[in-house]
């Protein structure tokens, strides 16, 4: 197969390392790597597959001959650096917020919506990783019975909020366990005025507070879901919390629809979705959780029962590991949705 060149921005973060495995781990025909990120790392070797590649600054001149440039280092470093990739020939996959709400740009998961990979004008986004996870899930039951409202809470694992953040949890712990005070310098998010314990603990507060008192983070999930799914009027509420798990995001979904959809309706169809595992069963105690699903890549699915409050409603758990199908997996995934149509 031809292989083709690519560039990854932010190559040194958490994002960036799991999609130089997966290039690797799922045989993507790359023929020259260069990977990108702040003058800090740069010299640095990597090793991928048999090879050793030297990490290089970011510059606007780091794109020439690369045909597919993923970047991963900041939707501020993409503002700035996407345009340089355009021009320079490449085609973007962007895993940050920076161009996902753009008409211009497809906001793309390939199990729902791959089909607008097509209308990309240079730029394809890859969604909010809690968004990619629920969406895994209301695209093929909302393509069998219409979706009307969603309400989804979620408990969203550290690691998504970068690699310093799942060492404050550990050293929280140690601390505890060691009777020592606490440090807290990171979570909420860095920039904001104060930082709270995450070690046995919950922050029911993942990035800024905007319109109505709602969090950006839930904004995304409200607009990313609308734009994946191609359903502008699809009512969506969320609340995103921060939680003391390592990694993989959960999601308790309520899902009301048109018309009536059985539990076991809903199974069925899940049980058939692309990239969709289902494990409910109650009985033997089988539903998914974040420690098994961590690593993986597939989203599961469980605990599918009747909304006893509500005739048309389902509710659902959905666990999927944020930083593969909530980010370089679904990268990858519409790199090799282009490659098999022949777009790059
Ligand atoms: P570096 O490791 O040199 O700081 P994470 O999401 O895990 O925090 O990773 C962020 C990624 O983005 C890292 O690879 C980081 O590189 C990279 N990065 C951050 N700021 C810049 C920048 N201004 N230019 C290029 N890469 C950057």
């Amino acid at each position: 197969m031809r292989k083709r060149n690519v560039a990854i921005v932010g190559a040194t973060g958490a994002v960036g390392e799991e999609l130089l495995g997966l290039l690797v781990e799922r045989g993507f025909p790359y023929g020259e790597l260069r990977l990108l990120a702040s003058p800090r790392s740069a010299g640095r070797r990597i090793a991928v597959g048999d090879r050793e590649v030297v990490v290089e600054a970011l510059s606007a001149q780091s794109f020439s001959g690369i045909d597919v440039a993923f970047f991963s280092a900041g939707g501020s470093v993409s503002l700035e650096y996407v345009p340089h990739a355009v021009e320079a020939g490449a085609v973007v996959i962007d895993n940050t917020s920076a161009y996902r709400m753009d008409p211009e740009v497809p906001l793309v998961v390939p199990e729902v919506n791959g089909e607008e990979i097509a209308k990309h004008k240079g730029i394809v986004a890859n969604p909010n990783c809690s968004t990619t996870i629920m969406v895994m899930v209301l695209g093929p039951l909302h393509r069998h019975t219409p979706i009307k409202r969603v309400v989804v809470s979620t408990y969203q694992a550290v690691s998504g909020a970068g690699a310093r953040a799942i060492d404050e949890l550990e050293q929280q712990v140690r601390a505890y366990v060691a009777g020592e005070p606490l440090q807290a310098n990171l979570l909420p998010y860095a920039s904001a005025d104060k930082h709270y314990q995450i070690a046995f603990n919950l922050l029911p507060h993942i990035d800024v507070f905007q319109d109505m008192g709602y969090t950006r983070e839930e904004w995304k999930m409200v607009y990313e879901t609308q734009k994946i799914m191609g359903a502008p009027d699809l009512k969506v509420t969320a609340t995103t919390v921060r939680v003391p798990v390592i990694r993989s995001h959960s999601e308790s979904i309520n899902v009301e629809f048109e018309a009536p959809v059985s539990p076991d309706e809903a199974r069925r169809i899940l049980s058939a979705a692309p990239g969709v595992k289902l494990k409910d069963d109650p009985e033997r105690m089988e539903y998914p959780m974040p420690l098994d699903v961590a690593g993986k890549d597939p989203v599961y699915v469980g605990r599918i029962r009747q909304d006893n409050s509500l005739s048309n409603a389902l509710n659902m758990w959905v666990v999927g590991d944020q930083i593969r199908k909530g980010a370089a997996l679904n990268s990858l995934q519409i790199a090799e949705y282009m490659i098999e149509h022949d777009m790059i």
